[in-house]
């Protein structure tokens, strides 16, 4: 609070490389504490590092540096490289941030060499391509948490085959399907959300670097040089909106927070299916925490956190989308606010990915508690509906005459299976007892055909292309 109280109590006695002759006097201690990005970006290290070698390596390659400054720059950079994965480098906060800290501590080690990397480039770009190179590792690392996560669904289809649950619409109960059939639903969605990642990622794996601040460079650079080195795909073609764009991030995290719905809404379903009302499923242990009170709980913490840490994902985005709305071109210092958010939805995502796959993987259908009220609900009701159909019966009309029989048996407190030939002729004269054969959960899963359904021999189909897709 003491450094608050006055004007500029407490000048900043070191100055910042980004502190030119220009400024009659040092930051206030304050500013420097509002500006920092130090705190949250320093996770970019190594990046920031890969990126400033091969930026030295091109600057020699043009002959703006020679060969002999650029590798010793790298040298040096590689040795602070070291010292920052060990932690032995000391961050100073009124350096900023880890480009400014990374460039200082270079300059300190070798001098005017160290205070050439910067030619030809802005904190603009650095910072930027520092962010592409992030988010392109943590677009991987995400890709391959969703595909283990495939892999648990698919993993399970077999010894799942048999099983079959209720699916609701409006969590009323609707149609009877095979548990894998569920399983292939879930899969099908972390695809999409596969996909939606890769096709951000082209967007992303471009590189910044050599647009400077805004308007380019007056010297030799070649970008293109810089782009291969760092494994990019390409440039970002326009200076002014390379240093200002932040689409990249804004829709990646678009991407995580479909994901983080995608596995909220699992979530929900299962906290659901452990219930003893529903009593579906029995999820490990190791993945469930106890209550300080009531011992016979056994709570579903990993799926409520897993639901519950979805809002700070979609809080991410919105964050984001607020924060880039209003801003003219090009940078604007508002951007540096845009890592909190991006790193976030990341970790949040990968943490709940992380447990999400072992979870699938380990839970137990409770095969006989699921079986024991599959009589329930009248699942079978729109097999026999299209059985009326396949005998030439308009659908509106066996619509009308099926929800009859439902009401009479709901009335009698029995399944439709249950109903006598009389009952069912009494509501059409021309029925015979082949009606007996689409009824039942077995027999009315078993008479689905469309490509995609649960039939027996549907679900085989996908669950082949699925295990082929996922190699396993
Ligand atoms: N710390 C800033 C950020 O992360 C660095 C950008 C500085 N650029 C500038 N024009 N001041 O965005």
């Amino acid at each position: 609070m003491s450094d608050s109280s006055s004007s500029n109590p407490n000048p900043s006695s070191k100055s910042s490389p980004s502190r030119s002759g220009a400024f009659d006097s040092a930051v206030d201690r304050r500013v420097e504490r509002f500006t920092e990005s130090i705190s949250f970006d320093q996770r970019l290290f190594g990046h920031d590092i890969a990126g400033s070698i091969a930026h030295a390596q091109m600057l020699a390659d043009q002959e703006i540096i020679s060969a002999a400054e650029a590798s010793e720059i790298e040298s040096t950079l590689t040795e602070i490289l070291a010292e920052l994965e060990q932690g032995t480098f000391e961050i100073r906060e009124e350096l900023e941030d880890i480009h400014m800290n990374i460039e200082q501590a270079l300059i300190d080690r070798i001098g005017d060499t160290g205070r050439k990397l910067h030619t030809g480039r802005s904190r603009n770009d650095q910072v930027a391509t520092d962010l592409r190179l992030w988010v392109r590792d943590a677009i991987d690392r995400v890709d391959g948490l969703l595909e283990d996560l495939q892999k648990s669904f698919v993993g399970r289809c077999d010894q799942d085959a048999d099983v079959i649950v209720p699916a609701y619409t409006h969590l009323q109960r609707a149609q009877p399907v095979l548990a894998p059939h569920v399983w292939i639903a879930y899969s099908e969605k972390f695809q999409r959300d596969r996909e939606r990642l890769a096709d951000a990622r082209k967007r992303v794996n471009l590189c910044s670097l050599g647009t400077a601040a805004l308007a380019g460079t007056t010297l030799p650079i070649d970008r293109e040089n810089v782009a291969r080195r760092l494994g990019f795909d390409g440039i970002v073609a326009n200076s002014i909106d390379s240093s200002s764009d932040r689409d990249f991030v804004l829709e990646t995290v678009f991407c995580l927070t479909n994901i983080a719905i995608h596995l909220s809404s699992w979530a929900e379903e299962w906290i659901l299916w452990s219930t003893s009302e529903f009593d579906f499923i029995k999820l490990p242990h190791a993945f469930c925490t106890g209550s300080s009170i009531m011992p016979q709980k056994i709570n579903p913490d990993v799926l409520e956190l897993t639901r519950g840490k979805s809002a700070r994902v979609v809080g991410s985005l919105q964050t984001l989308l607020v924060l880039t709305k209003g801003l003219p071109l090009a940078y604007n210092r508002d951007l540096q606010e845009d890592k909190p958010p991006l790193f976030d939805a990341f970790d949040t995502v990968e943490a709940c990915l992380e447990l999400a796959a072992p979870l699938v993987a380990q839970a137990e259908l409770n095969r006989e508690s699921i079986s024991s009220r599959l009589d329930r609900g009248f699942l079978d009701a729109t097999t026999l509906m299209e059985y009326l159909i396949k005998r030439g019966m308009p659908q509106r009309k066996a619509h009308h005459l099926i929800g009859d029989l439902v009401r009479q048996a709901t009335k009698k407190s029995v399944t439709l299976a249950e109903l006598s030939l009389e009952e069912f002729q009494s509501s059409d004269p021309s029925l015979d007892d082949s009606v007996y054969d689409v009824l039942g959960v077995d027999k009315a899963v078993a008479a689905f055909q469309s490509v995609g359904s649960t039939s027996p021999a549907r679900v085989a189909e996908q669950v082949c292309v699925w295990k082929k897709r996922l190699s396993i």
